[in-house]
């Protein structure tokens, strides 16, 4: 049903728009590689230069959506693009939910749209993607973030610290072929670059069909793979606003980038991979003596190896054997420890390839497995078992070496620069993304403030007068840790966690 009602709205739209989108279609489709260089490639591609806007009237109230079937919503300006929308109270309770997909061409990204505890019709939007790559982000939604926890296989628990307590927030299953995403020829996605170009499309058709949150200050989210993901996911998104203002749309208010526990510069995070095991950092080592006197001796050629093969150029072999290094001297041997790779202060539980340390993604699984759940939620029948984890991207990425292929920091500089505001924070017990090598990679961006932000010492931020971690800050660049909390930091610790977001939303201090 939901794909006769797709196939006919593309249809009436094609009939419209079939000169224009012929085009452009080519531009889509067109040199891939080329984009990678060209970040408004992405926007050339979907949006024509003089849209209809007059034969399209955006949907201004949400609530008239249908909560049992499907509404589809397109867009002149994106004639091969549409939106299918579902309204359920599911989850929260208290605020409007709404789940569908984005659809993109033969690509369908799968999300989920809370509104605002608080003020819908004021509060800011934020975009949440979990990393992986190949995560979906049920589990933001489900064990971290979200207006509800999964606490058995059939039921879910409100959670009173949902960070939609004070904005409007979405959850997105990207890219495709992760959790509720697919793709229609099975095609799969390998880069970020490639990515961006669908969440960029995302974005823009997510403000033009949902008319009243266009304008409202726009924070993209994300945790751990999310450190790459964000920075050039927001910088494509601030790069498109110019094609968007040339097609006359308004255009995209991106306003802040939070990112959680990122691995934004993988290759950083190899010292800190060496020193959060095997010196007294937020825990005792972990790690036995002799195998860190190894580890030390072997990090000099690792990160040497790494500069040279994937850093001050990139050649894939080369680069493919020095991460081969690195894993085996300095990765393997914390993973052989058993610790949970997620938190350092605690024992993996179950298999990590089976649970990811966490049982509670087990449950996940289960619940969004089941028949009414998805029924509820409006999944497409095209979508086979639910995963929370997709192998299929996972490798895609890694045979790209997508992890070392391009800079990740350098677009948090570049956003910093145009006043889009950026909070990297970190639950302190992490190993995966930790702190430390988060902290040294914030020092080392070069922007206009380094200087200012050096400078400033790390001191303590409270809430509820007690230490919630240690924070350093200026001209809209913020770093924080999270005492307490690991690779999750709103499953450790919720309270801090919504309160660390209600400040950033506030651009207050923390
Ligand atoms: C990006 O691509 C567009 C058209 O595809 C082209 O006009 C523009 O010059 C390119 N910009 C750069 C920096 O290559
Ligand atoms: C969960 O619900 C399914 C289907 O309604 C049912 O078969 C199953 O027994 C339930 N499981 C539990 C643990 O309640
Ligand atoms: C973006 O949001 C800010 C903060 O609310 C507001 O001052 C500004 O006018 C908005 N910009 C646009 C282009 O809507
Ligand atoms: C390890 O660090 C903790 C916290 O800073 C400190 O209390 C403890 O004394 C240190 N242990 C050693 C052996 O230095
Ligand atoms: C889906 O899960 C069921 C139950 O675990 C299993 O029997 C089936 O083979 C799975 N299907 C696919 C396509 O993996």
């Amino acid at each position: 049903m939901p794909a006769l009602i797709r196939t006919l709205c593309l249809l009436s739209l094609l009939a419209v728009t079939a000169g224009r989108s012929q085009q452009h279609s080519i531009l889509l489709e067109s040199a891939p590689g080329t984009y990678q260089a060209n970040a408004s490639f992405v926007v050339n591609g979907v949006i024509p230069q003089q849209p209809d806007a007059h034969l399209f009237t955006p949907l201004e109230d949400l609530k008239l959506l249908s909560d049992s079937e499907f509404t589809s919503l397109s867009h002149p300006s994106f004639p091969r693009h549409g939106v299918r929308i579902k309204r359920s109270n599911w989850c929260d309770g208290t605020v409007q939910a709404y789940t569908g997909y984005i659809d993109i061409e033969a690509r369908h990204l799968f999300f989920y749209f809370f509104e605002s505890r608080s003020d819908p019709d004021k509060d800011d939007v934020i975009f949440w993607t979990n990393g992986g790559p190949g995560g979906s982000s049920s589990m933001g939604l489900l064990m971290e973030l979200g207006p509800c926890k999964v606490t058995g296989p059939n039921q879910t628990e409100y959670n009173p610290y949902s960070w939609n307590e004070q904005a409007n927030i979405f959850f997105i299953d990207q890219p495709v072929s992760v959790g509720y995403s697919y793709a229609e020829y099975g095609e799969s996605v390998g880069t970020t670059q490639e990515a961006a170009k669908d969440v960029a499309a995302f974005v823009a058709i997510f403000f033009e069909n949902f008319a009243k949150f266009k304008g409202r200050p726009f924070h993209m989210a994300g945790q751990s793979y999310g450190g790459r993901y964000i920075p050039l996911f927001a910088s494509t998104i601030y790069d498109q606003n110019a094609r968007l203002i040339e097609a006359g749309m308004s255009t995209v208010n991106l306003t802040s980038i939070m990112i959680g526990n990122g691995c934004t510069d993988v290759i950083g995070m190899m010292p800190a991979y060496y020193d959060m095991q095997c010196k007294n950092i937020t825990v005792a080592p972990v790690q036995r003596i002799d195998s860190c006197v190894r580890m030390r001796q072997a990090l000099p050629r690792c990160e040497k190896r790494l500069k040279e093969s994937c850093s001050d150029q990139f050649d894939l072999i080369d680069c493919q054997a020095a991460n081969a290094f690195c894993k085996a001297e300095i990765v393997d041997p914390f993973i052989a420890t058993g610790y949970n790779p997620f938190d350092v202060s605690r024992l993996c539980e179950g298999e990590m390839m089976d649970t990811f340390c966490y049982s509670i993604t087990k449950m996940i699984n289960a619940y969004l497995n089941r028949a009414d759940v998805r029924s509820m939620l409006g999944v497409d029948p095209a979508i086979g078992n639910y995963s929370t984890y997709s192998p299929e991207v996972g490798q895609a990425f890694a045979a790209s070496l997508d992890k070392f292929s391009f800079p990740a920091q350098y677009y948090i500089a570049g956003l910093l620069e145009r006043g889009v505001r950026a909070l990297i924070y970190a639950g302190a017990n992490d190993w995966i993304c930790n702190w430390v090598g988060n902290e040294r990679m914030t020092l080392e961006l070069e922007w206009t403030g380094q200087q200012t932000f050096r400078a400033q010492p790390l001191r303590a931020w409270n809430v509820d007068g007690k230490t919630a971690g240690l924070t350093r800050s200026t001209g809209g660049f913020t770093f924080a840790t999270i005492y307490g909390a690991g690779h999750m930091v709103p499953y450790d610790m919720p309270a801090e966690s919504l309160e660390l977001v209600k400040r950033w939303l506030a651009a207050e201090d923390l």
